[in-house]
């Protein structure tokens, strides 16, 4: 890790600039979360609605209380437990946090990070940096440095490259605001896990949550059209030749052909390689994508939902 890069970073979030940040789930598009006109640009880089809540990204549990109050035990809890790392908590905000960082409502999503990269921005720097994933609005989170530039171009003033995410999806969002906890968006850290660290169940999908951009039905798209198929229904698909569709499966179907995208077997290991497998595809100029549907498990709730988001048109 180079220190120059870090305190070139820093020096960029101070002065209201936009520096996109390696973090263990995808690249977040990072600015100082306390300067409108800052985040506001991240909204214009990102060509994303202004009324999107942004996450906060911290460096330390102990900042908690300047963004937020009313902390629960479950919510102090599951801090203790996975931070730094791939959940994000929604609590009330505290009084003084922008508009634009709630979009207009009374919580905020906080998060510490697992990656050393950003961690050291974020210690360095002192502060919450709001970061939304380093993508254009409603395309595929970017999980490399070259797929930020790809995705921003020079709309974003620094890329912090810090190699290709070790999650590759975004971290699990766990509101934790109201009376009972309730997963808003699923990730690697599966509902399971939540409910054994608080020893309580906890709403798996909650009815009319508050304006989550990863919760519109169609997001996470490439721009090639995505179909999703049971392993039988592929099985026989794959007896008839098409040039112009390729096909990303993770069980050892009885085939060998080139077009076949073959994914790990294991859900860890498929959620580090899926979006960045969706954007060099989503180049080829194919016709169709058709992708075998995963296990009804929990451990694969995240990629199952983001392939879902992908799929719908
Ligand atoms: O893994 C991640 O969470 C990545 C990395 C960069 O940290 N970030 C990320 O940010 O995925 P974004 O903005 O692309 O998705 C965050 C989601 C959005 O769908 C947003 O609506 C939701 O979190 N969110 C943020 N604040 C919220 C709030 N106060 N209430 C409900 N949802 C909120
Ligand atoms: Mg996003």
């Amino acid at each position: 890790m180079q220190q120059k890069d870090i305190a070139k970073a820093v020096a960029i979030l101070r002065s209201g600039g936009l520096v996109a940040i390696p973090t263990e789930t995808v690249y977040g598009l990072g600015a100082d979360a306390r300067n409108p006109l800052a985040v506001r640009k991240i909204f214009v880089a990102k060509q994303r609605p202004m009324d999107h809540p942004v996450i906060v990204h911290l460096a330390e549990v102990s900042q908690l209380s300047q963004w937020a109050v009313d902390i629960s035990k479950d919510a102090l809890s599951l801090a203790n437990e996975f931070w730094p790392g791939p959940l994000t908590l929604i609590l009330k905000k505290a009084p003084g946090v922008l508009e634009m960082i709630t979009g207009g409502q009374d919580t905020i999503g906080l998060r510490i990070p697992n990656h050393p990269m950003a961690l050291a921005v974020l210690k360095e720097y002192g502060d919450g940096v709001a970061a939304p994933s380093a993508n254009r609005f409603g395309r595929i989170s970017p999980t490399t440095s070259e797929a930020v530039r790809e995705e921003l171009g020079d709309a974003v003033d620094f890329i912090l490259a810090g190699g290709r995410c070790g999650v590759g999806l975004e971290s699990t969002i766990v509101d934790v605001s109201g009376e009972e906890p309730a997963i808003l968006r699923p990730g690697m850290i599966t509902a399971r896990q939540i409910e054994n660290s608080l020893h309580h169940t906890i709403q798996k999908q909650k009815k009319n949550a508050p304006r989550v951009s990863g919760s519109l039905e169609s997001h996470y798209a490439p721009v090639t059209k995505m179909r999703l198929m049971s392993t039988e229904e592929l099985a026989l698909f794959l007896t008839h030749e098409q040039d112009d569709t390729a096909v990303v499966a993770w069980s050892r179907l009885p085939v060998s052909q080139s077009r076949i995208v073959r994914m790990p077997e294991n859900p860890w290991s498929y959620a580090h390689d899926l979006y960045q497998v969706m954007r060099e595809l989503d180049k080829k100029g194919l016709r169709q994508i058709i992708i075998e549907e995963v296990p009804e498990t929990s451990e694969w709730d995240a990629i199952r939902d983001r392939l879902l988001r992908a799929a719908h048109r």
